[in-house]
């Protein structure tokens, strides 16, 4: 094979290559070319020269090599436009700035203050509960951890109902939705799109929300302790724009995906009595009065089961990047400029490196270390298992760019387990979960349960 091959793919239409084919279905799509055509994938996508890479090495390379495959251009002007310069969009001398200033309120210790918070706005939304009622699953738990997310992040005094803060923070996905976002790239500013025209009407409103705390904040001296506290003080001296670039992106990027992550666990666990039953023991085993930090560095199972959910529905379904350069990978050129694809869900169901991995089956993690437990400071370590490669699993993403919130993530997500699942279960009214693969794997409709009090 020569270095100047192109890597083979799906044949596409003229104008619109595959972008037919990939928004009807993005996972079933890219699950269809990894088996087709192998390592390296080449298709097209709203006008983008994508490569998808299959190989757990390459997907390596990419991730830990920022300087050579920074974040795709163009998903990031989409994002940038709502979020401006915040960590999840800067690169470069901006971002290694701001990630060192805010890394420590995601150190162990502050995590371990913010458990109380978990556990306590679970149990809010489950005083809501009624026993044989229906709830909306996916909303209740993205009301849930968007209500850890701000009090954490921004103190306790804040009331998102009053301040219009969940419904704008919705409203702000509209754009990014896959049936979507061939409009939303597409269209000039001007265009009467509907949900373009909230989405923006939502993002003002966040801004002057987002502004009033700052302004509240600084003319307060109240010792806090939470990220905005540290983002104040820290010695990177942000003015007004930066806090409110990274406030924004921390209310988009710290909330959906672990709703998204627990909603996924409930709908396995309905379907797997004999998992929920195994669950059940281990909390009962651990947890005393109400769960703790201390009792989710002793859970086992329980964080075997919110891995597993992660590895069959990775909220963040695919990471993008795009060559700085043009590099050689698999033996394939791939130009400078086209947009690399590294397929979470892909290689989480990879019959190479999982067995039966369609089955919901946590017992595959016990005593697999390959994510850093909630304990581990810093959460870059990282002891791949030996007859599984690294980055075979990555739902927090991997290199400097991993997900600064992991460990929040997995602590939050088992003590709003541990604390639902201690008094209640949940009955699925639906057959199953209709997905969209929009920047997050999210269900397309309501996710409408029972809830049982146990
Ligand atoms: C189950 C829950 C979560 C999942 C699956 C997840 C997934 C990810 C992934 C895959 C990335 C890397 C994206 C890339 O490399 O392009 C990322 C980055 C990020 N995540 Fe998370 N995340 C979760 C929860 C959180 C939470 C709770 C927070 C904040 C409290 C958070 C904040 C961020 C930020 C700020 C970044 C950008 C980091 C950087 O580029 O330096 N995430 N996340």
């Amino acid at each position: 094979m020569t270095t100047t091959e192109t890597p083979p793919g799906p044949r596409g239409l003229p104008l619109v290559g595959n972008t037919h084919q990939w928004a009807r279905n993005p996972c079933e799509f890219r699950e269809r070319c990894a088996e087709a055509y192998g390592r390296v994938v080449n298709y097209e996508i709203i006008g983008w020269d994508a490569y998808m890479l299959t190989d757990p090495a390459d997907v390596k390379r990419v991730l830990e090599d920022r300087e050579t495959f920074p974040k795709h251009s163009g998903g990031n002007e989409q994002l940038s436009e709502m979020l401006g310069d915040g960590l999840v969009t800067s690169e470069g001398a901006l971002w290694e700035r701001q990630r060192e200033a805010i890394q420590p309120a995601f150190y162990v210790d502050n995590i371990r203050r913010y458990a109380d918070v978990m556990v306590s706005r679970t149990e809010d939304t489950l005083a809501r509960w009624r026993d044989g009622g229906t709830v909306d699953l996916r909303s209740e738990m993205m009301r849930t951890t968007l209500e850890i997310l701000v009090e954490a992040m921004f103190g306790d005094d804040i009331d998102l109902e009053a301040r219009g803060i969940y419904d704008a923070v919705e409203a702000m996905q509209e754009p990014l939705k896959p049936r979507n976002q061939p409009i939303t790239f597409l269209a000039p500013d001007w265009a009467p799109v509907p949900y373009l025209r909230r989405a923006n009407r939502a993002l003002d409103h966040l801004e002057t929300q987002v502004y009033d705390i700052l302004d509240e904040r600084r003319g307060s001296d109240t010792d806090r302790g939470d990220l905005l506290a540290m983002l104040l003080d820290s010695d990177a001296a942000m003015d007004d724009e930066q806090l409110r670039d990274e406030m924004l992106t921390f209310l988009f990027a710290g909330h959906e995906t672990t709703a998204l992550a627990l909603t996924y666990v409930w709908d396995l666990l309905s379907r797997n009595p004999e998992v929920e039953a195994r669950l059940h023991g281990e909390i009962a085993e651990v947890v005393d009065d109400r769960p703790t930090v201390e009792d989710v560095f002793a859970f086992e199972y329980t964080e075997a089961v919110v891995k597993e959910a992660l590895r069959l529905y990775p909220p963040a379904h695919e990471i993008r990047r795009e060559p700085a350069e043009d590099v050689v990978i698999g033996g394939y050129s791939i130009p400078e400029g086209s947009l690399l694809v590294l397929p979470t869900w892909v290689l989480h169901r990879d019959e190479r490196f999982w067995d039966d991995p369609g089955e919901f089956r946590p017992e595959r993690w016990i005593g697999d270390r390959e994510v850093p437990r909630a304990s581990d400071a810093g959460g870059e370590r990282r002891e791949p298992r030996a007859d599984r490669p690294e980055y075979a699993y990555f739902p927090f993403g991997g290199g400097p760019r991993r997900c600064i919130g992991q460990q929040f993530a997995m602590t939050e997500a088992q003590l709003v387990l541990a604390t639902t699942a201690r008094d209640w279960t949940v009955e699925r009214e639906y057959d199953d979960l209709d997905l969209s693969a929009a920047v997050t794997l999210r269900p397309k409709g309501e996710v409408p349960v029972t809830t049982r009090r146990r």
